[in-house]
C-alpha cells in the first residue's frame, strides 16, 4: 500500500434549510494514496459534489461539516483557517468542475488569469516568468497557438479548450490532489477522451492524485485505481476498481452495474433500471437508505443504519446482509 494523501473518516455535511436539515453527506469514509485516482459514483443527488467540496470547505453558508475528519498530506483540514485553505486551493489542491466557466473569470483574459494564479501561489516569480510558464503549460496540454489563446477571453474558447486551460493551470501549480467533478460531462465524446488523457498525463508527470466524480462507470474503469459508491449521502461500497467490478457486494452497486449499457448487449431490450427513487435527505439516518428500493431488504434493514465494514482486505461494504458469516446471492 502506498502513502495516504487524503483520509476521510465518517464525514457528515448537512444543510440547514427552512424546511429542515438535509443530510447531504451522512457518513463518508475513504482513503486516497499519493499519485492514484479514486472515482466517486452514485446517482444524482447522492452527495458526490458535496463530499468533494467539503474537502476544501467550498460550501454555501447553509452547509456545515458536522462530524468526521479530513486529513490531507498530514494536515487536519478542519483546523485550517480560511486563509490557509485559500492558499491550499489552486496550489496543493486544484479543482476542475463540469462547467469550466465556474473556474475561469469571464472578464479577464486567459493569460492574465493564469499569470495571476501562478504568482498568487509563487510570489517570487516575475510576471514575465509566470507568463512563460503559462505558455509552456498551454503548449503541454495541446492548445494550438498558445500565444494567441493567452490573449483570448474564456467565452472565445470552446468548452473542451477551457477545460484544457484549467488543466494547464493545474500543470503550473503541480497540485498534490486534483479534484475533478464531472470534468467531461459537458463535452462531446472525442473531447472527453482527450481531457481524460490529459489528466492522466498530468498525473504521470507530476505524481498528482485525482479524485474523480462521475456518473460514468466506463470512465471509472478507464481511469480509477479505486472506487467509492455513494447512495443518499453514504459510502455504501468502496474497493479497488478491479474488485468492485469483479466482486461487487452491495445491492445498490449491483443495480448500478446492471444498468450499464454493454457493447455486446441486445439493443432491442430496455436497460435495467433501479426501481423507485432515493429517499428525502431530511428523513434519512434511521435505517438503510436503500431499504425502499432493495429486493434483498429484511427486517433489520428497516431498523438501523448498516455500518461500513471491511468484508475482505480493502473492500468495504455497508449492508446488513453482506457481512462476515452472512452473504447475499445476487439475483438476475
Ligand atoms: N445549497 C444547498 N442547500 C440545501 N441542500 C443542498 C444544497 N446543495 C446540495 N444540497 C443537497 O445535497 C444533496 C447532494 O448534492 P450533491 O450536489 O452533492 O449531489 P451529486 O451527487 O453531486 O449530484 P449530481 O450527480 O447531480 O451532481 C442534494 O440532493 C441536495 O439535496
Ligand atoms: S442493508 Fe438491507 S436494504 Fe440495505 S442494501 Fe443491504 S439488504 Fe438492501
Ligand atoms: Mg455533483
Amino acid at each position: 500500500m502506498g502513502e495516504t494523501l487524503l483520509n476521510i473518516r465518517g464525514l457528515k455535511t448537512y444543510f440547514y434549510t427552512a424546511s429542515g436539515v438535509v443530510r447531504a453527506v451522512d457518513g463518508v469514509s475513504f482513503q486516497l494514496e499519493k499519485g492514484k485516482t479514486m472515482g466517486i459514483v452514485g446517482e444524482s443527488g447522492s452527495g458526490k459534489s458535496v463530499t468533494a467540496n467539503s474537502i476544501i470547505r467550498l460550501l454555501p453558508p447553509a452547509g456545515k461539516i458536522v462530524d468526521g475528519g479530513i486529513t490531507f498530506d498530514g494536515k487536519e483540514m478542519m483546523s485550517l483557517s480560511q486563509k490557509e485553505l485559500q492558499q491550499m486551493r489552486g496550489s496543493d489542491i486544484a479543482m476542475i468542475f463540469q462547467d469550466p466557466m465556474t473556474s475561469l473569470d469571464p472578464v479577464f483574459r486567459v493569460g492574465d488569469q493564469m499569470v495571476e494564479m501562478i504568482r498568487e501561489h509563487n510570489k517570487s516569480l516575475t510576471r514575465k516568468e509566470a507568463w512563460d510558464m503559462s505558455l509552456k503549460a498551454l503548449h503541454e496540454v495541446g492548445i494550438p497557438s498558445p500565444e494567441k489563446r493567452m490573449k483570448s477571453y474564456p467565452h472565445e474558447l470552446s468548452g473542451g479548450m477551457c477545460q484544457r486551460v484549467i488543466i494547464a493551470m493545474a500543470v503550473c501549480c503541480e497540485p498534490k490532489l486534483l479534484i475533478a467533478d464531472e470534468p467531461t460531462t459537458a463535452l462531446d465524446v472525442t473531447v472527453q477522451a482527450q481531457v481524460l488523457d490529459l489528466m492522466s498525463e498530468l498525473q504521470k508527470n507530476h505524481d498528482t492524485a485525482i479524485l474523480l466524480v462521475t456518473h460514468n462507470l466506463g470512465v471509472i474503469w478507464k481511469m480509477a485505481d479505486s472506487v467509492m459508491v455513494m447512495y443518499a449521502g453514504n459510502t455504501v461500497e468502496y474497493a479497488d476498481t478491479k474488485t468492485l467490478y469483479q466482486n461487487p457486494l452491495h445491492p445498490y452497486t449491483w443495480g448500478l452495474l446492471d444498468s450499464m449499457p454493454t457493447l455486446s448487449g441486445d439493443s432491442s431490450k430496455d436497460l435495467n433500471t433501479i426501481h423507485g427513487t432515493p429517499p428525502d435527505l431530511r428523513l434519512t439516518g434511521t435505517c438503510c437508505n436503500f431499504y425502499n428500493r432493495c429486493k434483498y431488504a429484511s427486517k433489520i434493514c428497516e431498523e438501523c443504519v448498516p455500518p461500513l465494514q471491511e468484508i475482505e482486505p480493502g473492500h468495504f461494504v455497508a449492508c446488513h446482509r453482506q457481512c462476515e458469516g452472512s452473504r447475499l446471492e445476487r439475483k438476475g
